[in-house]
C-alpha cells in the first residue's frame, strides 16, 4: 500500500515505460486487407476510405512487392469481378479475379496469402449467398462456397476466410479441402460477425451493397453477447483454425471472453468504418495521429491474436521491420 507501493514508479519515462508494457504489436500479427479489381486499369482511391485503393492485378503485383519490401506479412484479399450473376460463378472460376490475385501474390512475395470466401462481389443481388424469393438459400449457398474454397486452394492459398454467416459454412469447406487433400489448408472463420452500420465504406470498396433488403438474416444481430459465443463454439466444432469478431472496437467485450473461454487463435477484423471514423478524424486534425496506435494495442490487449486493419501498412511503413 502506498507509500511503498507507488504505481507511477512504472511511468516515469518512455524506457522505463517499454519495461513494463504488456502489449506489443507485431508486423507478423497484422493483416492488410487488399483489394483487386478486374475492371480496373489504373488503381482507384475509394472515395469513402482516404488512403485505401482498388488495384488493376498488374498494378496490385507491384503493390503487393512493396508491401513485402516494407515488412508486411499478411494480407487479406477482396476482388471485384467484372461479371456478376445468379449464383456468383465468377467466384469459383479458375480465371477469376481472386484466383490469379493468389498466385500472383505466391509467385511474386513472401506475404501469408488470406482470401475472403463469400458470394456478396459476384451476384447481382449483393446478397452473400444465392437468393430464393429473397430469402437467401442457406445450404444451396452451402454449394457454391465449396466450389469457391476448391478453387482457391487450387489457386495456393495459404488461409481461407468464409465471411457469409451461413450455417455450417465451415464444415462445409472443411469437407472439400480434405476430400481434395489439401489437408493443411487453414481456415479462418468470421466466426461472430455482426450485422452492423460499419461495413457501408467497404461495400463502396468492393462494390457488395446489397440490391434489396439488409443482411440481417444471417449475420449476427448485434444485440446478441451469448450468441456470439455459441457462433464461435460451433465454428471451432465445424473445424476452423481461427476464429473472427468483427467489427472490432465495438466488441471488444465478444473478444475478452472468447479469449478467457477458448484456447483457440482469435482473430479480430477492424472494419471499414471504424478506419474510415479513425482516418478522417485524424485528417482533419481533430484527433492526434496515435489513435490509431491506440485503436490497435485495444484490439491485442482485449485478446486478439491477429488482427486485420486497413491502418496495418500505415502502421508497418511508420514503425518499420519487427
Ligand atoms: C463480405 C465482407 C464484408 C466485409 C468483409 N467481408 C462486408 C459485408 O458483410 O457487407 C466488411 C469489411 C469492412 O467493412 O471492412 N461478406
Ligand atoms: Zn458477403
Amino acid at each position: 500500500m502506498f507509500p511503498v507501493e507507488r504505481l507511477r514508479r512504472y511511468r516515469e519515462n518512455e524506457n522505463i515505460r517499454d519495461i513494463f508494457k504488456e502489449t506489443h504489436i507485431s508486423n507478423d500479427k497484422l493483416i492488410m486487407p487488399v483489394f483487386v479489381d478486374e475492371n480496373e486499369k489504373n488503381k482507384k482511391e475509394i472515395s469513402s476510405m482516404p488512403g485505401i485503393y482498388r488495384y488493376s492485378l498488374s498494378e496490385y503485383e507491384d503493390y503487393i512487392k512493396d508491401l513485402n519490401d516494407i515488412g508486411v506479412k499478411n494480407i487479406i484479399l477482396f476482388g471485384i469481378p467484372s461479371n456478376k450473376d445468379d449464383v456468383g460463378s465468377s467466384s469459383y472460376d479458375k480465371n477469376g479475379i481472386i484466383q490469379r490475385a493468389i498466385k500472383i501474390a505466391r509467385d511474386n512475395t513472401k506475404l501469408n496469402v488470406i482470401a475472403d470466401l463469400c458470394l456478396c462481389e459476384y451476384t447481382a443481388t449483393g446478397h452473400c449467398g444465392i437468393t430464393e424469393n429473397g430469402y437467401v438459400n442457406n445450404d444451396k449457398t452451402l454449394e457454391i462456397y465449396r466450389k469457391e474454397a476448391l478453387s482457391y486452394a487450387e489457386a495456393g492459398v495459404d488461409i481461407i476466410a468464409p465471411s457469409g454467416m451461413m450455417d455450417g459454412q465451415v464444415k462445409a469447406i472443411r469437407g472439400i479441402l480434405d476430400e481434395n487433400d489439401y489437408i493443411n489448408t487453414i481456415i479462418m472463420a468470421y466466426s461472430s460477425k455482426f450485422a452492423s452500420n460499419l461495413y457501408s465504406p467497404f461495400r463502396d470498396a468492393a462494390e457488395s451493397t446489397p440490391q434489396f433488403g439488409d443482411r440481417k438474416s444471417y449475420q449476427m444481430d448485434y444485440r446478441n453477447g451469448r450468441e456470439a459465443l455459441r457462433e464461435i463454439d460451433m465454428d471451432i466444432k465445424e473445424g476452423a483454425d481461427i476464429v473472427m469478431v468483427k467489427p472490432a472496437l465495438f466488441y471488444l467485450d465478444i473478444i475478452s471472453k472468447a479469449r478467457g473461454l477458448y484456447n483457440m487463435p482469435i482473430a479480430t477484423y477492424s472494419v471499414s468504418g471504424e478506419y474510415s471514423m479513425i482516418k478522417n478524424s485524424v485528417n482533419s486534425g481533430l484527433l492526434n495521429r496515435d489513435v490509431i496506435e491506440e485503436s490497435l494495442i485495444a484490439m491485442f490487449r482485449s485478446g486478439s491474436d491477429l488482427v486485420i486493419s486497413y491502418f496495418a501498412e500505415d502502421y508497418i511503413r511508420s514503425h518499420g521491420k519487427y
